[in-house]
Parts: structure tokens; C-alpha cells; sequence
């Protein structure tokens, strides 16, 4: 692992794996705890080279707070982002990073104001346009392909992910989860500043959010009354003193009255002199069941099997690409020139009307009905090529997540659980062995009238498949952490259905 401290040494470091390799990049200040392993983690598994940044930033500090004091502990932060995997440390000076709280001169970057007006932003003055300085600062030095922020501070990431569509950064935004200890309390740096009485009684803080989740779940959808819950948890504990308790909407900030889909309930409170964060989102959303796994094993026909007997909707990926790839070859644009293909997907309109009693499910493309056109043998074979452009897919991941907001579907393709829908609420990865899958494939051409196939020929081929999908740079094949695996060799389709539909009922 290297341990770089300039803006020079990283970028150099950086230059050789640049068109190579994916860069991720994980952003801290320092004091490294389960949370920000998370976040490390993360990124390990989705990238090929991991820079963590550790930097005390002065700009998000106000003059009342603790820079001063906040832990710097180089050294052990390293030992654990060895221990990790991790490939470089940037932890620069505040002169490297040309950072002087003094100076007025800083050009400084300015969020929204209506994101700052609440939660901390009200408390905090300056303090997310010091982060987002820094970030804005830390994407340019390190121009990573992703980069990973945690849910624990959610202000910051709706800020980021505002940010970097505001100013056009060509990065992925990611968010991880809040990572607790097992008592429930979140990670943060600033535990340590607890003494073991306090961290007990700083647990109400998230009962308070259990709570104001159970009357959600409940049919609650009045903030003021979420908000209640969360205060009648707080106030038996003398130690805890409320800063704010607010329900806003986790993308634009905005104070809710009433939850319609989603909305952040998050709050900040000292406990003694320690300030500290916590929050939930309440979503009103049904399962997503997100199937994943190599080519040939038996996807999509399972996806559409399982959706119907569950009654949910099935996500026809496969015919979003289509869709794309009958755009493409109407337009007449040669295959290869990759910025006009981005250009014309960019501007399109996509609209999948999920199947009903009466009909299968629609593609319509700006404005057409397109469902029968793309089953063409031509389309086919674009569909490949296609769907390897980045603006095509990130065109359709956006799309498919936006579908996904109120849940209730059923989704198949090679990155739905590890990318599409990562918060998935049952994730499968479905397999079966090459020879298994081949054998299918024969009884396929078999049947189609085509007897003079060569298994061994069929098995290579999918072999070849499988390396190349998963050394994709875009969306590799991967098998999600929390999947489940699904080995269907010898198994029935009937039987792969009810074995997903019994794990389903599992989770
Ligand atoms: P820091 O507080 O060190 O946090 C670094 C990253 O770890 C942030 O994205 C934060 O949300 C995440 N994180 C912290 N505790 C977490 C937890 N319990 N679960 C999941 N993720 C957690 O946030 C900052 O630093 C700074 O503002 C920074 C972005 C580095 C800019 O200076």
C-alpha cells in the first residue's frame, strides 16, 4: 500500500492504472471506524484500485468546534487500510491542500441553499460548503471512477450527489448503508469522546428512530406525529439534549408534511458535550427481488415465473436494451460512433408499461410502441454492443431505479443487485455449471430443428461468456455480498420458482 501526501505523488501514482483500471475512492477524516470500513469494503469489491483520502478538513469546521481536537491517527488508519486491501492513503497537509481557514481567497463551492437550510446546515453555518469544497477539491485530484459516502451523514451525500450533477463530474456517487454497533448506536468518530454511561443512554437515539419507524410501518404518515415518537424515546434521558428531530425529503431536503414515498428522518443531539447524528429513511415501498447470475441460467424465464406468482412486477430489462438497440439501427448510426449513440439515447423517452391480465409488457420509445419491432433478429444482434456503452446503460440504470422508488417488482440482468438496486430486499444469484448450462442450450437448438451442435464447442462458448462478464468494466457480473446462491443444476424451472419464492418468504 502506498501512503501518498502530495497532489503530484498520487496523480502519478494514479496515471498508469487510469485508462486500465476502475478508481474508487473513499473520502475521510481519519479516526477510521466500522463505518468507514464499510464504505472501504465496498469499494474493494466494485473496483480495481481503492485510494481512501484521510483529511482533517478545516473548512467544515466551524470556529466553536472541535478541529482542534478532532483524532488524528495516521498510523493505526493505515495499519487497518492495509489490513483491508486498500491500495493508497492520500492524507495531504491543510498546505498541500491549499486550505487556510484564515484566507478569504479560497475559491469555495456553494450548495443549494434550500439543501443547507435544515437539519445541521440550520447549526453548522458554512460547514457543507467546507465539505463541499474539500470533496469537489478530493474528486479532482483523484478523478475517481466512483466514490463511496455513507448514509450516517445523509445531508452531505444529497448535497454531494447534487453537486456532482450540478457540475458535471464524470463519478459514480455511491451510498453504504449506516453501519451500527451492535447496541444500535452508529460509528462515528466521535464515540470515543463517551464514557460507557453515555453511550447507554445515547442508544435512545435510535430506539427513538425504531420507534417512529414501527408507528410508520404501521400506516403513520404525519411527520409531526413520526417526529413525537421519536421525542417521547428522548425524554426520559436527562443526558440527551435535542438539537433538531426533522422529516425531509432524502433527495431535495425539503421539510415534509406527510410521507407519500420516502422521507429522511434524522436528528442530531448532544449527549454531554458530544454531538452526534443519526437518522432512518421510511420508504414506502414493496419488496424488490433482484436475480443475478451468469448467461444461460435460466433468468429470465425464472424472473417472469416468480413475479407472476407473487404477484409483483416483472422488470423487462432485456427489452429496455432492446429498445435502445432498435433506436440505434433506426437512426442509421454506424455501430461504432459511440458519441452520436450517446447523444440519441441521451435525448430519447423510454416508457415500459409492465404486463396486465390482457398483454405482455410495452416498450414505447419516444412515443411508439415498439414491443414487436425489437424481437427482430437484427436487434438481436445489436443488443450486445449496445448495451456496452456507458450513456446507454446509465441511461437505463436511472430509468430502472426510478421505476424501483415504489418497488413491488422483479428484476433480472448481471449487475440488478450489485448495481441497479443494491438495497434490494432478497437478492439471488442463480447459477448453474457450464455443462449444465450447455445441455439446456443443446436441448434449445435441439428443438429449434439444429441436431449438428457440438456440446464441447457450446461449453467453451460459455465458458469464454462467463470471463468476459465478469471482467466487464462496466457492471461486471459479480455475485452480490448479501445474495443468495442458487445452484439450479437438475432442477426444474417449477422448482427453481418455488425455491425463490420460499426464500423470498424467508427474509
Ligand atoms: P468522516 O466523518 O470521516 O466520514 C467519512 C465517510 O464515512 C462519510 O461518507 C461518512 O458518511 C461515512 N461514515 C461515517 N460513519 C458511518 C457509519 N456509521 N456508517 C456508514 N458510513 C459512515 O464525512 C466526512 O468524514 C467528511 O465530511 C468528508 C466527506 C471526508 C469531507 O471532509
Amino acid at each position: 500500500m502506498r501512503l501518498l501526501t502530495t497532489v503530484a505523488g498520487l496523480r502519478t501514482y494514479l496515471a498508469s492504472a487510469r485508462d486500465k483500471q476502475l478508481i474508487g475512492l473513499v473520502p475521510t477524516m481519519g479516526a477510521l471506524h466500522q463505518g468507514h470500513v464499510s464504505l472501504i469494503r465496498r469499494a474493494m469489491a466494485e473496483v480495481d484500485r481503492v485510494v481512501v483520502s484521510i483529511f482533517v478538513n478545516p473548512l467544515q469546521f466551524g470556529p466553536q468546534e472541535d478541529l482542534a481536537q478532532y483524532p488524528r491517527q495516521l498510523e493505526t488508519d493505515a495499519q487497518l487500510c492495509e489490513s483491508l486491501g486498500v491500495d493508497a492513503i492520500f492524507a495531504p497537509t491543510p498546505e498541500e491542500m491549499g486550505v487556510n481557514p484564515q484566507s478569504e481567497a479560497l475559491t469555495q463551492v456553494i450548495p443549494p441553499a434550500h439543501m443547507m437550510d435544515s437539519l445541521c446546515g440550520a447549526f453548522r453555518p458554512g460547514h457543507f460548503q467546507g465539505v463541499a469544497t474539500i470533496v469537489t477539491k478530493l474528486l479532482n485530484i483523484v478523478s475517481p471512477d466512483v466514490a463511496y459516502f455513507g448514509e450516517k451523514d445523509a445531508q452531505q451525500l444529497a448535497i454531494i450527489r447534487q453537486l456532482v450533477q450540478d457540475l458535471n463530474l464524470p463519478v459514480i456517487i455511491k451510498g453504504c448503508p449506516i453501519v451500527r454497533e451492535a447496541s444500535g448506536l452508529a460509528c462515528s468518530s466521535r464515540n470515543r469522546y463517551l464514557t460507557e454511561a453515555q453511550k447507554k443512554e445515547a442508544l435512545a437515539l435510535y430506539q427513538g428512530l425504531k420507534a417512529a419507524n414501527q408507528a410508520f410501518l404501521a400506516g403513520e404518515r404525519q411527520t409531526q406525529v413520526l417526529i413525537d415518537r421519536v421525542k417521547h424515546q428522548l425524554t426520559p434521558h436527562s443526558a440527551i439534549t435535542v438539537q433538531y428531530i426533522e422529516c425531509v425529503h432524502p433527495q431535495t431536503l425539503q421539510p415534509l408534511e406527510t410521507i407519500e414515498e420516502a422521507g429522511l428522518l434524522a436528528m442530531a443531539a448532544y449527549v454531554g458535550s458530544t454531538r452526534l447524528i443519526d437518522n432512518m429513511v421510511l420508504r414506502v415501498r414493496k419488496p424488490i427481488i433482484a436475480i443475478d447470475g451468469p448467461a444461460g441460467a435460466g433468468k429470465s424465464t425464472v424472473t417472469r415465473k416468480v413475479a407472476q406468482a407473487l404477484n409483483l412486477t416483472y422488470l423487462d430489462t432485456g427489452a429496455m436494451y432492446r429498445g435502445m438497440a432498435w433506436l440505434v439501427l433506426q437512426s442509421g448510426i454506424p455501430i461504432n460512433d459511440e458519441s452520436a449513440i450517446a447523444e440519441l439515447v441521451s435525448q430519447a423517452t423510454l416508457e415500459f408499461i409492465p404486463s396486465n391480465n390482457e398483454q405482455p409488457p410495452q416498450i414505447m420509445i419516444n412515443g411508439e410502441n415498439v414491443t414487436q419491432a425489437i424481437r427482430t433478429p437484427q436487434v438481436t444482434a445489436l443488443v450486445s454492443p449496445i448495451a456496452a456503452y456507458a450513456a446507454v446503460r446509465q441511461k437505463l440504470v436511472a430509468y430502472q431505479q426510478e421505476l424501483g422508488k415504489l418497488g413491488g417488482l422483479v428484476a433480472e440482468g448481471r449487475d440488478i443487485g450489485t448495481n441497479v438496486f443494491p438495497d434490494a430486499e432478497v437478492k439471488i444469484f442463480l447459477t448453474a455449471s457450464v455443462q449444465e448450462r450447455a445441455r439446456r442450450r443443446l436441448i434449445d437448438f435441439q428443438s429449434q430443428g439444429q441436431d449438428k451442435i457440438d456440446i464441447q464447442q457450446l461449453e467453451e462458448d460459455i465458458e469464454q461468456r462467463d470471463y468476459q462478464d465478469s471482467h466487464r468494466t462496466l457492471a461486471p457480473l459479480k455475485k452480490a455480498e448479501d445474495a443468495m446462491e442458487l445452484n439450479t443444476d437438475g432442477l426444474t424451472i417449477e422448482e427453481v420458482v418455488n425455491k425463490i419464492i420460499h426464500l423470498c418468504q424467508l427474509k
